[in-house]
């Protein structure tokens, strides 16, 4: 089946992007300390625009303890100490558009820091008094009032409220130290408008919007309908769900109003974006990239989707139609910070739960080449999809999820929340490896906050950069050809070419084809331009992926 070029109005830079995700504290540390850190990425620019990305996104760099990683803030306007200074986040910005490259930064509103002033200040006011009405304070239930007020649980596990001292109970969908705002409230409305013109004021390009799909609560209060389920977020056990309609804490309808607001500002500086992460059920995710709201959206359903040529197929032939109804782009995305490195998880077996897999005593067993082998034809295929890719750090060196980081050294909340049950996300957030030696890898002059595993020494840049059969030259090699074959006009159609084969054709003549079977297939007549490993007597192996310049025009339309 055909679809035409979804890009009728406009050719902005973010339509076909490829956006690499900056784990700002384990990317590179500047000053030693074993926390990367803004000067460290600054140093580390020329790699990213060399790699061929268009973009980078820093997660939050705001000040923060850094009881959920950053992503419980104090305040939305200073960088945290630990990672440097609002002019080193000037000087980033400015050294990376001069990199030609563009930079987008997290917004995370749906909560704060327990520690932000705001939160201070609610914790010591009375009930009912104005400044508590910024998050969400409510009685409890029982005559003691020592019931929590519903049943909602947090994404990381137990219930999302927390009595206060004085007896009202407050709202948390994630971490205990992050209170869920008010968004009902004005002053949350405007405070974070001006944050976002603060940070556009100072050049970034656009926003990645956490938790997109959070924010508004139903003002009833009512129970969720089954109890602890409806947590549509990667932390959580139930993680396999999203929302059901009209659901009283995730993806409610009112939260569109605030977005249609923000774009409104953000559009008054130019050609900047946001970027929804919103765990929704796929049919609602148009609803975030109206032509006033989101430019993008996630597309968390490929990331989720098992290695099965069919079920693959069906989410990037169904994604990109319902991206292709809003005029916008499909996002595609393999990994970040949140969840299991794609060389691990694909090789596990089918339908494994990889979230859970590494805390089970009796696991399904790892085949970590296959796992490897997956992922570099994995690269191919989200790299030449239409739309844009969202790279998470290290991928591009082929890094494998670090399964056995002493248990003293977790640092992700999931871990005690779940009652120890969950190991949680650290195993993706362990520091890059740049160099094969010395005492982080050429991550710092000191070890690291996580540490490395010996095996790192493999992955480093600095042993993949002149091997051409490396993760790294791989990378280097299908964005260089991307920006060399694909456009983001070009026309889009899946191809049947077998069972068990995903295939599609760009443009043209532009065909990527990835065998997901066991026997080998052959591949289109033409010119192969890349493949993610050897042929073998000219065909197409098990779990590999080639791009061709296809002389053949026929290409059969789908079977889908
Ligand atoms: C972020 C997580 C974070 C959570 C709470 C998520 O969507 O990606 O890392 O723990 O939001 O802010």
């Amino acid at each position: 089946m055909k679809a035409t070029a979804t890009n009728p109005k406009t050719n902005s830079w973010w339509r076909g992007a490829v956006v690499y995700q900056v784990y700002l504290r384990s990317f590179a540390d500047g000053n030693a300390d074993g926390t990367g850190d803004i000067s460290g990425l600054r140093s580390r620019l020329p790699y990213l625009a060399d790699l061929g990305v268009d973009a980078i996104w820093v997660g939050p760099w705001y000040a923060s303890p850094l009881l959920d990683g950053g992503f419980d803030i104090t305040n939305h306007r200073e960088i945290n100490p630990l990672y440097g200074t609002l002019a080193d986040a000037e000087l980033l910005i400015k050294d990376v558009h001069a990199q030609k490259m563009r930079i987008i930064v997290d917004l995370v509103p749906n909560h704060t820091s327990m520690h932000h002033p705001w939160f201070q200040e609610a914790m010591a006011a009375p009930p009912n008094h104005p400044v508590r009405d910024r998050y969400i304070f409510r009685d409890g239930h029982g005559a003691d009032g020592s019931k929590p007020p519903t049943n909602w649980t947090s994404a990381f596990g137990g219930p999302a409220w927390e009595r206060s001292a004085d007896g009202q109970w407050y709202l948390h969908l994630f971490d205990v130290s992050q209170p869920d705002l008010n968004w009902h409230n004005q002053q949350v409305q405007q405070e974070f408008e001006s944050i976002l013109e603060f940070w556009l004021e100072l050049g970034v390009d656009g926003f990645r919007v956490d938790v997109a799909h959070g924010l508004c609560k139903d003002r009833g209060f009512p129970d969720t309908n089954h109890g602890s389920v409806g947590s549509p977020h990667p932390q959580t056990p139930d993680h396999a769900q999203r929302p059901y309609a009209n659901h009283p804490f995730w993806d409610r309808d009112e939260l569109h109003e605030v977005v249609r607001r923000w774009r409104s500002i953000v559009d008054k500086y130019g050609d900047r974006i946001l970027v929804a992460e919103a765990w929704v059920r796929p049919e609602r995710l148009p609803l975030y990239i109206r032509e006033d709201e989101y430019h993008h959206a996630f597309n968390m359903d490929f990331l989720e989707s098992d290695w099965n040529a069919s079920e693959l197929a069906q989410n990037i032939f169904d994604s990109h139609a319902r991206v292709a109804t809003q005029g916008s782009t499909s996002t595609w995305v393999m990994s970040n910070h949140d969840v299991m490195r794609q060389s691990t998880r694909l090789g596990l077996p089918p339908k494994t739960d990889w979230r859970r897999w590494p805390s089970q005593p009796c696991k399904a067993p790892l085949d970590a080449v296959l796992g490897a082998r997956r992922a570099r034809a994995a690269a191919l295929l989200t790299l030449s999809l239409p739309g844009s890719a969202y790279l998470y750090q290290g991928e591009e060196l082929g890094l494998p999820e670090v399964l056995n980081l002493p248990t003293e050294m977790i640092d992700d909340p999931t871990y005690q929340l779940s009652g120890q049950m969950l190991r949680g996300r650290d195993g993706c957030r362990v520091p890059i490896p740049w160099e094969v030696s010395g005492p982080s890898l050429g991550f710092g002059r000191n070890a690291p906050w996580l540490p490395q595993p010996a095996e790192f020494a493999h992955y480093a840049v600095a042993a993949q950069t002149d091997d051409p059969q490396s993760s790294l030259s791989l990378y280097r090699q299908a964005l260089a050809l991307r920006k060399a074959w694909l456009n983001d006009t070009d026309t889009f159609e899946m191809l049947d070419m077998g069972k068990n084969v995903l295939a599609f054709q760009r443009g043209n003549s532009f065909v990527c084809i990835v065998n997901m079977g066991i026997a080998p297939i052959d591949v289109p007549v033409g010119k192969v331009l890349l493949t993610s490993a050897a042929l073998i007597n000219g065909q197409l192996p098990t779990d590999t992926a080639a791009w061709v310049i296809s002389t053949d025009s026929a290409g059969s339309t789908s079977a889908l």
